[in-house]
């Protein structure tokens, strides 16, 4: 399950047959361009109808407004947005120093067109080729994509901003590291945060061997205060924090192929520590595959629907997509307002029991065969019981479905239908025996 951040899970991998299965088809379409399929491909039909929506482009979508804002902080960068979510695996994860074992390259976890081609798992992606074009300062924001479980705050693809800031190694941008954070540290000083710090750079959180140390920490440094004055920016004075109380901010020790030192941030709201962005100084590999020479820097990822369920109380990540004029007409570009609900039809829960095939069955899998039958009609997917026959020692699961529709009420009948195509292709494509 992911948050904001990439999460690293222990289950084993499983061949995803069902979408083998899935079509009779050579080839498959991703954004007017044919692939060949091949063992790898799970891509499925749902995903590649949302590859060309951006709604972080839809001028009046709170992706796009929070996207603007967060833009509005750093004037100065360069403002990208329109990178295809189509990557090779060495661009989403080798560029980046991923390890060959590391479980995001797995096919229960990401989108594979085929073995060459998938989608961005996360902005990141983008680093090398973008400091490559030569960009030291610079924000993008995309679409990526993760297959995972179904709830109210997961959904297989949502937005991140990636940002980045390089600075050359000579000791004049030493001088200018250390005026920028003292004007910054100034600000933050005067303003209505708690900031809980830790060191920028400790043994189990090192600067790099070839950085000089007093740059690394003024780099950490830098990041830490950046970062600060975006949060302050986006949460302080908001209600969330409590009224005339102070935003409060905390840094965390944290692990990324390819930053070190890293952080996690969070922020505390409604009485809750919420994971907000993952963040560190670039590591060199980085910028030598971008062939940058002489610098140093930091980048950060953050995720936007988080915050944007935060900041315009939206209940539940499938109403971004939603095309009812309900939803997109209370949003106005720059204005961050609370959505106001028009209504909550009724839930409507669905249970299946079925033994497993001999290979087994990734909820991944599971989770995407739901998805992509039932569409955006599904709330939530949890497995409510799994059990092992004694003597056949044949396993069984039971999943309960919550069907229900962000824009009307269903009717019994018209989940009972949705329900039965979910049977039929579980049957049909996993080879499942329904209990
Ligand atoms: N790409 C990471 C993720 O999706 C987030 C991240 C962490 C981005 C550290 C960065 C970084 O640029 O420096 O989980």
């Amino acid at each position: 399950m992911y948050a904001t951040l990439w999460r690293v899970r222990a289950i084993p991998r499983r061949i995803p047959r069902y979408h083998r299965c899935l079509s009779t088809d050579t080839h498959v379409t991703v954004l007017g361009q044919q692939y060949k399929r091949d063992p790898t491909t799970n891509i499925t039909s749902a995903i590649i109808d949302k590859l060309e929506r951006r709604l972080h482009l839809q001028q009046s979508h709170p992706l796009c407004i929070l996207r603007t804002l967060i833009e509005s902080h750093w004037p100065s960068f360069t403002h990208l947005s329109n990178f295809t979510p189509v990557v090779t695996p060495a661009r989403n994860f080798d560029d980046l120093s991923f390890p060959a074992d590391h479980p995001g390259r797995s096919t229960t976890d990401s989108y594979y067109i085929n073995k060459d081609y998938m989608l961005r798992t996360h902005t990141s992606a983008h680093e090398v080729e973008t400091f490559a074009k030569g960009e030291r300062n610079w924000l993008l924001t995309a679409d990526v994509y993760r297959r995972d479980e179904i709830d109210a705050s997961h959904y297989p693809v949502f937005h991140q901003v990636e940002g980045a800031s390089i600075f050359s190694t000579s000791p004049n941008s030493i001088h200018e590291l250390e005026e920028d954070n003292a004007r910054l540290g100034e600000y933050l000083k005067t303003s209505n945060i708690v900031i809980e710090d830790i060191p920028h750079i400790t043994p189990s959180n090192p600067r790099q061997p070839t950085h000089d140390p007093r740059h690394a920490e003024l780099v950490a440094q830098n990041l830490k205060l950046n970062l600060n004055s975006l949060l302050l920016a986006l949460f302080g004075g908001r209600a969330g924090v409590g009224s005339g109380e102070p935003l409060r901010v905390r840094w965390i020790e944290a692990y990324f192929p390819f930053t070190t030192p890293s952080y996690e941030v969070e922020v505390f709201w409604h009485g809750k520590w919420l994971e907000i962005l993952g963040c560190g100084v670039v590591l060199q590999s980085t910028l030598d595959r971008a062939k940058v020479p002489d610098s140093i820097g930091w980048a950060f990822g953050l995720g936007l629907e988080r915050i944007a369920m935060i900041l315009f109380s939206i209940p539940d990540i499938r109403l971004f997509w939603s095309q009812d004029p309900r939803f997109l007409s209370q949003f106005t570009p720059g204005n961050i307002e609370p959505f106001k609900p028009y209504s909550k039809y009724p839930p409507c829960y669905k249970d299946v029991s079925f033994w497993l095939p001999e290979q087994g069955l990734h909820a991944n899998d599971f989770c995407d065969l739901v998805r992509d039958t039932a569409g955006d009609l599904v709330e939530d997917v949890a497995l409510i019981d799994s059990f092992t026959h004694p003597k056949t020692k044949r396993s069984s699961q039971c999943y309960r479905i919550n069907y229900r529709s962000m824009d009307k009420s269903l009717s019994n009948e018209e989940a009972n239908a949705i329900h039965e195509r979910v049977l039929a292709h579980l049957k049909g494509n996993f080879g499942v025996e329904i209990r």
